[in-house]
């Protein structure tokens, strides 16, 4: 974790250092919600989107050039390395489908970061033009999917309720196990080549972690994202959804910040860290939809709840909603600055 004098503020955040202002990124800010995405989008299918290095980092630059935002997030999908692993996925107006989930145990020798790795130069090229394009000021964002999350894709097949995993990861733990294990590490090497090309943090989604009880996800996930988390060698945000009930166990999972939803109150789950960490959020995002006075309201209630207290970084509580006004991005980005400026 190198020290380097020109830290964009959002790194020095995520290290807990003093800041002029509360750093603002949003995920999904390079999504639907864009004019010119949807532009895109119906010249070409999301798998092109996310193999093409210049249009990688188009997309990433989107909501850069439009908003004040001191975060980048690298244009991908979580279920990239699966799609170069050989697992066919589709994507819908539902969201994501897996063609063939996986379902014989010899299947997991897909799992091999080498082969992902040898199929990934779109990504590292993307990497190399963005920090070139980038202003110094504006952090580069790369991000991956937590071992426990993309298993849920790789044995659902889909979104849901996940019970075939769970199903899986009780009848079948030692296999479970072995499937976490590969996922780890497919993950790590994943994100190492992210961050070797240049990104200045990096983001793990543990999206789905929230279906799990403590105890299971105690047993079964946290040792695999304890791997991830530890050996990347950037800040990495760790983000999950629905897992205000044990989220010690998530921050001691590993992670120099973390991200939360919107069902819990930021201060009291950053109090309850012992503020050992950075925190992340979480304005919910259908605040976004409007009306002004509201997206005011909440983000006032979750800005002063934090007390400039160093280690901030405010977000949404998951990704900006296709339907979202590009207007009211412009206005919650701009109100965190202004709100926050010469306090912190
Ligand atoms: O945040 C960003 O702007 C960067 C790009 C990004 C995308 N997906 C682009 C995308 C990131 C960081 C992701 C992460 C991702 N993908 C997650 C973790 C975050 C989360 O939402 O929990 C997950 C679970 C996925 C899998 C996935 N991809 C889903 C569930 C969907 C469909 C539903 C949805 O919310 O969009 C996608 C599709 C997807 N990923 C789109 C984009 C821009 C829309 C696809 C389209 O253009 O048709």
């Amino acid at each position: 974790m190198g020290h380097r004098i020109d830290n964009p503020i959002l790194v020095k955040a995520a290290l807990k250092r003093p800041v002029p202002y509360t750093p603002v990124w949003l995920m999904r800010q390079a999504g639907r919600y864009l004019k010119e995405y949807r532009e895109l989008r119906e010249r070409y299918t999301f798998w092109e989107l996310c193999k093409n290095p210049e249009l990688i980092a188009r997309i990433t630059l989107l909501p850069i050039r439009k908003f004040n935002l001191d975060g980048a997030i690298l244009f991908s999908d979580l279920l990239l390395p699966l799609v170069e692993l050989g697992f066919e996925v589709f994507m819908d107006d539902e969201g994501p489908k897996l063609l063939t989930p996986l379902q014989r145990p010899d299947e997991l020798e897909r799992l091999e970061s080498r082969r992902l790795l040898e199929r990934i130069g779109y990504l590292k090229e993307a990497v190399v033009a963005l920090k070139q394009e980038l202003s110094p000021k504006v952090a580069l964002i790369g991000f991956a999917g937590a071992p426990f999350t993309l298993a849920c894709y790789l044995i659902e097949g889909k979104g849901g309720s996940f019970l075939k995993v769970k199903e899986f990861m009780r009848k079948q733990p030692k296999v479970f196990a072995t499937l976490m294990e590969k996922l780890s590490e497919v993950v790590l090497e994943f994100l190492k080549v992210q961050v070797e090309a240049g990104c200045d943090l990096v983001q793990v989604f543990d999206s789905w972690a929230g279906v799990l009880s403590p105890y299971e996800y105690g047993r079964y996930v946290m040792p695999f994202s304890r791997k991830v988390l530890e050996g990347v060698g950037v800040p990495v945000v760790h983000f999950s959804t629905c897992t205000a009930g044990y989220v010690e166990l998530i921050a001691e999972a590993g992670g120099e910040v973390i991200g939360l939803d919107w069902r819990v109150d930021l201060a009291q789950a950053w109090q309850r860290l012992g503020y050992r960490k950075a925190i992340q959020g979480n304005l919910d995002p259908s605040v976004l939809l409007g009306p002004k006075e509201v997206i005011r309201r909440e983000t006032e209630q979750i800005l002063s709840s934090v007390r400039g207290r160093p280690g901030h970084i405010f977000n949404l509580g998951h990704g900006v909603l296709p339907q979202t006004p590009e207007d009211n991005v412009a206005y919650v980005v701009d109100l965190v600055h202004s709100l926050t400026e010469a306090k912190g």
